[in-house]
């Protein structure tokens, strides 16, 4: 439906003049947000335009990795799972997915470099698109932060550098946990070669039908390898000044946007996050700076997590992405991280971010924009099922919210 299109209630009588019964039932059935009185006290329910793409909410699906992927396959469970979590005008991020066969580092997670990787996911987008919602791919590398066993051959894992994370990984049977490996740090002559796996899977994703691409370059991962000063040690045209750590990501973004065009191009980044000993000594101004190189390319967006959060976990901090926000004035601002429903309609209206990411909200509650629109309770989050391999348990079984919810919460009160 296009803008201007509501539910059919709306076509019969304005919301606010309907009696109470039935503005719930108006709730219920109207995804179709736009131009209906009843959901405009919430910024995030605000219609918003994403380039060419119009949203009629701003509660954006996170990544997230749910190792379901059977030998790097996208499964037809889910399609099911994000057609749970689909919504009219609604914008999906996919999981983390892989770029290559040295990508992996958690087990079953997706790839997309493949002929079959990419038939796999058309019935998965298809069942997105069905019900009206944008969905974005992420693609990524996870560089050092994997083990041999991932390996093709066992053999050493790539970075840019040669020192190992610190800790232990699941490895890839999903049960027995390792030390991460020694990686091995790329030759400069190799760096083309990983641009051009970017490039290629980019152009997979909008083959299987994704209406755009998201590059990881957030959590240690391999691109954040390069960024971060904290992990780059390389004396090459790659390392030290930030103009050098930076070339690793702005070469991605110039291929990939050559590619498919930087209309459907976004770039995750957490300048803040140490996850994987992703350690960077001054992350406001680097990133700054590199906020700034990649201006240029004309982005779709920009999409950064809050230092509040370390991967999937809290932590205490004062800092805030503000002054990384303030230097991304060129097109959308996507915030994510230890968001509640009001907090994020506070960041949306005071300009913090234009739209906002959930990741545990959205594993849990696959109605969570429904659930934020009534202000109705949110199912809790199993943290034990979140990268376990079952099709179903934690993955497609979490409840939505009941007809009669209201009427419970009463009754259990
Ligand atoms: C189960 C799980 C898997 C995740 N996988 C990814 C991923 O594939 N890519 C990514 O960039 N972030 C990933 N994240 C981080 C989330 O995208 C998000 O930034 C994080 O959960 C903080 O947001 P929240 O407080 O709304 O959960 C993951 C988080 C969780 C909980």
């Amino acid at each position: 439906m296009g803008k201007g299109a509501v539910g059919p209630i709306c076509d019969q009588k304005e919301p606010e003049e309907l009696k109470v019964k039935e503005l719930k039932k108006h709730h219920r059935q109207c995804h179709e947000l736009e131009n209906c009185a009843a959901h405009q006290d919430q910024p995030l329910f605000q219609p918003y335009q994403l380039g060419s793409f119009h949203l009629s909410h701003r509660v954006v699906m996170a990544p997230l990795t749910r190792c379901r992927s059977y030998n790097t396959i996208p499964q037809p469970h889910a399609a099911l799972y994000y057609s749970q979590r689909a919504t009219a005008g609604g914008l999906i991020i996919s999981e983390a997915t892989g770029i290559s066969v040295t990508h992996q580092g958690f087990p079953h997670t997706p790839g997309i470099w493949t002929q079959e990787q990419t038939e796999a996911w058309k019935p998965i987008v298809k069942a997105v698109h069905d019900k009206g919602a944008i969905f974005f791919c992420q693609i990524w590398h996870c560089g050092r932060v994997t083990h041999n066993a991932y390996q093709p051959n066992g053999a050493a894992p790539i970075s840019s550098t040669t020192k190992r994370v610190h800790g232990k990984l699941v490895l890839p049977n999903g049960i027995d946990m390792a030390e991460y490996s020694t990686p091995r740090a790329i030759e400069t002559k190799e760096i083309p070669g990983i641009v051009e796996d970017f490039r290629l899977s980019a152009r997979n994703c909008i083959e299987a039908g994704f209406d755009g691409v998201e590059l990881h370059g957030a959590h240690g991962y391999l691109i954040d390898q390069f960024t971060k000063d904290g992990i780059n040690d390389r004396t090459d045209e790659y390392g030290g000044s930030v103009e050098n750590r930076s070339r690793f990501l702005l070469e991605i973004v110039a291929a990939v946007a050559k590619e498919i065009g930087a209309h459907r191009l976004g770039v995750r980044l957490s300048p803040f996050s140490q996850y994987a000993d992703a350690f960077d000594s001054d992350p406001i101004s680097h990133f700054t700076y590199l906020i700034q190189a990649l201006q240029p390319f004309n982005l779709l967006y920009v999409h950064c997590v809050e230092p509040r959060v370390k991967g999937n976990t809290d932590i205490e901090t004062n800092e805030s992405l503000e002054p990384i926000r303030k230097a991304w004035k060129h097109s959308t601002f996507i915030a994510a991280g230890g968001y509640s429903r009001d907090e994020a309609n506070e960041a949306i209206k005071t300009g913090r971010a234009d739209l906002i990411v959930f990741g545990r909200f959205f594993v849990s509650n696959p109605d969570l924009p429904l659930r934020f629109k009534l202000h109705a309770p949110l199912n809790h989050y199993d943290r034990n099922t979140f990268y376990t391999q079952d099709p179903v348990i934690g993955y497609t079984d979490y409840p939505f919210l009941s007809e009669d919810w209201e009427e419970e919460k009463e009754d259990k009160n």
